[in-house]
């Protein structure tokens, strides 16, 4: 009894890992998607900018703010960035500011 137990708690970590690996890769594909469809538009696919006067994501002003003043900015737009606030879920503005430093390695 003990040692059947023991297994299914086995099993169980095992299967919290898998998922969570999963729902990892899940939502970098999410926001690679998502980037796609509404920002590649204006930020080109690989975010170095050039249409609406979108700025490099690598140019050192874009490195220099902070995931705050990014998220501020995606969530309530400027300029002519457009507002994605009531669009998109705070995890999602989150996932794709982490892509959009990936895009800017
Ligand atoms: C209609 C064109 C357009 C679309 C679509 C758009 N952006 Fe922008 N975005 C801009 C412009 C223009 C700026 C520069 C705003 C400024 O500084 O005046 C900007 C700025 C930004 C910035 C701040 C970087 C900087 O230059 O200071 C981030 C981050 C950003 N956009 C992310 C996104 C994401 C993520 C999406 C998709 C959800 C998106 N944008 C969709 C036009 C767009």
């Amino acid at each position: 009894m003990k040692s059947l137990s023991l297994r299914m708690v086995l099993v169980a970590f095992l299967a919290i890992g898998l998922v969570s690996a999963f729902s990892t890769f899940a939502t970098a594909q999410d926001a690679a998607g998502t980037y796609k469809a509404k920002c590649a538009m204006c930020h080109g696919p690989d975010g170095k900018g050039g249409k609406m006067g979108t700025r490099d994501f690598a140019s050192p002003e874009v490195k220099a703010e902070t995931d705050a003043q990014l998220t501020e900015i995606i969530s309530k737009g400027k300029g002519k960035m457009p507002a994605y606030g009531e669009k998109l879920k705070e995890n999602e503005i989150k996932d794709l500011i982490g892509y959009v430093r990936s895009l800017a390695k």
